[in-house]
Order: structure tokens, then sequence, then C-alpha cells
């Protein structure tokens, strides 16, 4: 490291000394980039500092160095950090300045892109939430309010990235301006042009912009202008040539460049696990660089949408917690028989670091945790919800009711009797994503977004109806971005429109962190089994002993016989489980969340039903992940292996 660190300050030192400013441009004569006058081609890799854990960071950048990139390629989400408007998070796991600043010192040259619509599989496209306070803002338009927004963003954003450009000393050799704009419905010039301009100002005449579309003529249309270099992403198995050839349509000249060439793919619940085999990775990839092509492989290292941060596509279809897309490096970072079969590829045009490529982290199986039930969600609304109910007549989503994530519950009460089952309906689709139904205490069902828009309700009239509503993440692709969430129309119960809202906002992190969530009183006699229990947590913990070296180590926790559910380990977030849906079984627990000083704690909110009605039950922290369990098919696959839908 000290080498690394020592040979790339040299460099610089070096060419500063010499009275030159280091240079990247593209050349369009010979078809080609130049770093400091040199032909130059980047092998570049995606890594989202967003989704993994800062202690890990430069593990996976030397991985990613010994595999023979020169370059990696980062997005930056906008609502990763500005939570709420004009609240800006930079530091600990949010620290992208350190982040860049580790890639140069290990030796990496940096393709940024700042958005500020990212897309990633990530909620929103990286697109803040308190955008929707205007309810029919049109996103990635030049709408003014999104302009303002964005104006101020990048006005905070862009000038702390100018001292990283390479220009100026450090490692980001290319800017990206959006994302596939070309497959946006909008199709505003304006926009593109007002990003174009912004991002010059900030970041100066010299810094190569560059956009980025599917590899057909037709995407190129709305996502290519004049001054943003125009270049591709398409994955392996196709017709390399002719993917090029519609980069050549809006670029005649300059260099080749993949942008996103495909490792691997995104997973959604309920859908098979995506694989692509090595094979056909390498095959294509050299294909590639024989052509002398650049190209950044997307994902080299996918990692984890810890907490609630996943997207979804549509028609609504969220992603699972892990996003370990079958890449190179798997989810906790492991060396694969991909990464490999990619080194010897680029092997054969690039000279490769010699040293070894540091080993695969292990990985412990702590074992069994036995887990005691705590209070229901509804008996804890006092500590879970903070600033208090909101009353109306109507249901509000969670934008209205100022919470971005997670959880809100909505109440109301029977406005009749229903002695006979009535249907408690949402005939618009509007429960976003879904809601666990109770009246009085006792479960009645799930209503579920496309899925299962009614279920049979009894009860006299006056009983308590609540509905925990979970926002499963926010769509990140297509038309559908302006995604609310919550009760976004109104519920009837057989021919009546519901009234009388009483909603809890709720901040189940703060109650988990703070350890704030009592045990439940035991009720004599005990409730009769049934299909579903109430939305209720669990907690249990574990001790790691102190004095054995190597603890604490990463793990995966599963929830065998578990339903649905989120999980905190000390505090912090992992993630949404739900192994009765699939393909992701287990969760990547990274090691540094785990303490061998104080014992574990673990606190799972599960929505359906906890295996532990018959008495015990446990949670499980093993040494090898699951991610793709066999699951019925119940909805087909979304976006199908490398090709983009909803242009229109
Ligand atoms: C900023 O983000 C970091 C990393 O997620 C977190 O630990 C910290 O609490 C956040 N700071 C604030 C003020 O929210
Ligand atoms: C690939 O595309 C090019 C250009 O469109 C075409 O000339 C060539 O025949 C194609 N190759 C194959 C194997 O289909
Ligand atoms: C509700 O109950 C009625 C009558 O028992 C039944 O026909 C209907 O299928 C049920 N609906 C749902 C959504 O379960
Ligand atoms: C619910 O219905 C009322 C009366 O028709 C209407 O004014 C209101 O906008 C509806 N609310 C939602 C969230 O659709
Ligand atoms: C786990 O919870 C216990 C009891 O609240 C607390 O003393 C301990 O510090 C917690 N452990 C960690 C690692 O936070
Ligand atoms: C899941 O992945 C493991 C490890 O790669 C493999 O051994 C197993 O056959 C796969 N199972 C299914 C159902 O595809």
């Amino acid at each position: 490291m000290f080498l690394l660190r020592f040979g790339v300050t040299l460099t610089l030192l070096f060419t500063f000394s010499l009275g030159k400013t280091p240079t990247f441009s593209i050349d369009y004569k010979n078809d080609c980039f130049r770093k400091d006058g040199e032909v130059f081609r980047y092998i570049s890799g995606s890594i989202h500092y967003n989704r993994i854990p800062r202690v890990y960071w430069k593990d996976r950048l030397l991985k990613m160095y010994m595999a023979g990139l020169n370059a990696i390629q980062t997005y930056i989400p906008w609502n990763y950090h500005e939570e709420s408007p004009g609240r800006y998070n930079f530091s600990g796991d949010r620290d992208v300045e350190y982040f860049l600043q580790l890639a140069q010192d290990i030796g990496l040259l940096v393709i940024l892109r700042p958005g500020p619509y990212i897309c990633g599989e990530w909620d929103m496209g990286g697109l803040p939430a308190w955008l929707l306070d205007k309810k029919d803002i049109v996103l990635r338009s030049s709408d003014p309010d999104y302009i303002a927004a964005v104006d101020k963003w990048m006005g905070t954003l862009l000038p702390m990235m100018k001292p990283f450009l390479y220009q100026n000393g450090g490692p980001i050799i290319t800017v990206q301006v959006e994302n596939e704009y070309g497959s946006y419905f909008a199709c505003d010039y304006n926009y593109m042009r007002h990003l174009s301009q912004l991002f010059r100002s900030y970041l100066g005449d010299d810094v190569v912009l560059f956009t980025t579309d599917g590899a057909g003529v037709g995407y190129l249309k709305c996502g290519s202008i004049q001054g943003l270099y125009a270049t591709v992403d398409f994955g392996p198995g196709g017709n390399v040539t002719a993917a090029f050839a519609a980069q050549r349509h809006a670029e005649p000249h300059g260099p080749l460049v993949n942008s996103e060439f495909y490792t691997g793919w995104l997973d959604h619940w309920g859908s098979r696990h995506s694989v692509v085999s090595s094979a056909r990775v390498a095959k294509s990839l050299n294909e590639i660089l024989s052509m002398g092509a650049n190209v950044n492989l997307y994902m080299f290292i996918g990692g984890t949408n810890f907490g609630y941060w996943n997207g979804a596509n549509g028609p609504f279809a969220p992603q699972p917690t892990s996003y370990d897309y079958d890449a190179p490096l798997s989810e906790a970072g492991d060396l694969t028989e991909k990464y490999f079969a990619i080194r010897e590829v680029i092997k054969m045009y690039h000279k490769i670091p010699e040293g070894p490529v540091p080993p695969t982290t292990p990985k412990f199986a702590y074992g069994a945790v036995v887990m005691k039930q705590l209070q229901t969600v509804s008996d804890a609304l006092e500590t879970l919800s903070l600033s208090g109910p909101v009353k109306s007549v109507f249901p509000q989503t969670f934008i209205e009711l100022n919470q971005a994530f997670g959880y809100i519950l909505y109440r109301t009460h029977l406005p009749v009797d229903c002695s006979t089952p009535t249907p408690l309906s949402s005939p618009l689709n509007g429960v976003h994503d879904r809601a666990y139904v109770s009246v009085d205490g006792v479960t009645m069902g799930i209503l579920e977004r496309n899925k299962a828009i009614a279920v049979n309700v009894t009860g006299k009239a006056g009983s308590q109806v609540d509905l925990l509503v979970e926002n499963m993440g926010r769509i990140n692709y297509g038309k559908n971005i302006n995604d609310f969430k919550g009760l976004v129309s109104n519920l009837s119960l057989g021919a009546n429109t519901l009234q009388g809202w009483t909603m809890y906002s709720l901040d189940i992190d703060e109650a988990v962190s703070q350890g704030l969530l009592g045990e439940t009183k035991p009720t004599a006699p005990p409730p009769p089994p049934t299909a579903l229990s109430l939305p209720a947590f669990y907690g249990g913990s574990f001790i790691i002993p102190d004095g054995i070296p190597d603890l604490p180590q990463d793990t995966y926790i599963k929830l065998p016989k578990w339903r649905k559910g989120q999980v905190w380990i000390n505090g912090f977030n992992l993630g949404r489980y739900w192994p009765s849906r699939g393909p992701q079984v287990t969760l990547f627990v990274p090691a540094n969340i785990l303490s061998t000083a104080e014992p574990n704690n673990v606190t799972v909110l599960e929505l359906e039903k906890a295996p532990c009605s018959s008495g015990m039950c446990s949670v499980e922290f093993t040494s090898m992940p699951v991610l793709n369990a066999t699951v019925k098919s119940i909805a087909k696959q979304h976006r199908r292996l490398f090709s983009k839908e909803d242009l229109l």
C-alpha cells in the first residue's frame, strides 16, 4: 500500500514539477482517449461505495486493481447524501471524498457518475423522495422545481468533486451527465443542455463529459446532445460490432466506449436469481478489448442494499437486499471464478500488477440465536411514533406525512357491522406497497400492490382497523418514477369509502438502535394459532468470544421459517428478508457491525408470521450465502436479460 501510494504521488509531483498540468482528453483523429498526451484505454469496473461498508472499501478497490483494472466507475446517489432538503451527509459510509482518495492511492482512475438521476436499482434512481412534495413534478425534465433542487445539489456536490479531477491532480478522468436519458419518455433537450452547462460551469472546460445510453440508435436519439460524448452500454453474448455501430452513429469519431458491460444481472423478489456464465462474459470482453475499445464492467462488485435502499422496476417488482449481481467479486467481496476468468482476458491486453491478490475474507458460522417475542407494532406505537399521530378524513401518503422510508401505521374503524366476510379493498390499486391488515388485534390478511387488492374482514361496527403499510422500495427506472408510498388512494369496505384515519409515522430504526422495544405482556390463555400473526418485534443476542484473534468475521444471517420482514444487528439495518418468496435467503452481515466486547443484539420485525408460536424460535448465522433458492416464478422476469424496456 505504501509503495503504491508513493508511486502515484511521485508521478503527480513529477508532472507538476515539470510545470505540466495533467491532461485527459478525447482524440477524435485517432479514435482514442489521451492521458498526458499518451494514447490511453481504460478497463474499468463499477463499485458503488454506498453498497459497501467503508471499512471494506480499500479491500474491494485493491482486488479490482489486482484484476488488472486501471479505473473504477461509481454513481453518486443524491438521496443518500441529502435525505432532507439542505441537510447534507458526507460522513462515515457516505464519505465519497475519502472513497475517491482511496481509489487514487491504490492507483485507480475514476469515472464519476453523479446523476442527478442514476437508476442503479437504487431507491427512486437516486432522486430524493422529497422531490415528490410537489405532487405533479416532472422529474428529469426542465420542471422549474426539479431544476431548482438539482441546481442546489450540484452546487454543493460538484465543487467538492472539482479537486478530484485529473486535471487538478485527482483520479477523475471523465464525468457522466444523467443516465440512459434516451430511455426516458420526457426527451427534454433543454434539460440535458441545462445539466451540461451546469456541469461545465462547476468543473471547467477541460473535463470530458459524457452520456451513456442503450446500444441502439433509438436510445441515442434523446440521450445524446452536442458537447457530451455519447457512449453506449450492452452486455455479453450479443454482436459487439453492431453495438458499437450504434455509438458510431452518434459519434463518428472518438474512442469506442461501453460504459456498462454487464457481468451479471439484477434480481427481483419472486423471480429466479440471475446468473451469467464466466465463459460468456470472458468471450465478449475479449471481443471488446480486441477492438481497442474502452470498457466498464457493471458491476465488478455489487454489494448490498442495506436498510431500505433497494429500488424496484415497473410493473412493480422490488429488488432484494442483496445486489450480488453475479459479479466477479461477490456481495461480500469474495473472489470468484469469474474474477479470475476476467483477469485472464485482461492479461492478454494489459500488464497485470504483480503480487498476490488479497484473499477472500473468512466467514464465520456463529450458529443459532434464540429469539424472544417483543412488542407488536401496535403495542409499541408510543415508542415508535415520536411525532404522534396525524388525523385526516382520507388517507395521506408517506410524503404528506413527512416520512421517506420504512413503515407507517394507518388506523381507522369499521363504519358498519361486518358479521359476514366483507371485502376491504383498494379499488385503484393504491396500497403502496404492502399492507398487513388486522381488526381489533386479529389478523385479517395482506394487501399487495398489483397482486392482492382485496381482503375479507369481519368485526363489529366501531372495531379498530390497523394497516401497517410497507414501502418496499421506489421504482428506479422508466416513466413511473413518481412512486408515492402508503395508501395513495381510498380504501373501500364493501360499498363504503373508509374515512377518519389516524396515521402514525414510525421511526423504527431509532427505537431499535436505542433498544427501546419492550417485551410483550404474556396473554393468558395464549391466543389460538392463526395463519398470520400481528407484525411484531423479536429480539435475541449472542456473544462473540473476546481474545480469538480473527474474530469478529463476516457472516450471513438466515431466518428459516420466518416469512417477511426487516432485520437489524446492533441497531444497523441489514435490510429486508423474504425467504418465503426468494430468491434471496441469507443476508450479508459485515464484521464491522459486530462486537466482541458486548453481546450482539439481533432485532427482527416479522410482518407475516414468526415461527415462535410453538415455543422457541431462532435465527441462524452461517458461513455460506444462499441467493438462489428456487422460487415459484410468480412474476415473469421484468427486465429481460440485457434488454431495456419502456422505450416509448
Ligand atoms: C451520516 O451518515 C453516516 C453513515 O451512514 C451515519 O453514521 C451518520 O449518523 C449520518 N449523520 C447524520 C447527521 O445523519
Ligand atoms: C455483427 O454485426 C455486424 C455489423 O452489423 C455484421 O456485419 C456482422 O455480420 C454481425 N456478425 C454476426 C456474427 O452476426
Ligand atoms: C371474501 O369472501 C367471499 C365470501 O365468502 C368469497 O367469495 C371471496 O372470494 C372472498 N374474497 C377474498 C379476497 O378472500
Ligand atoms: C378519497 O375520496 C375523496 C372523496 O371522493 C376524495 O376527495 C379524495 O381525494 C380521495 N383521496 C385519495 C387519497 O384518493
Ligand atoms: C446490546 O444490548 C444490550 C442491552 O441493551 C447493551 O448493553 C449492549 O451494549 C448492546 N450491544 C451492542 C453491541 O450494542
Ligand atoms: C445455488 O447456487 C449454489 C452455489 O453456486 C449452487 O451449488 C446451487 O446448485 C444453486 N442452486 C440452484 C437452485 O440453482
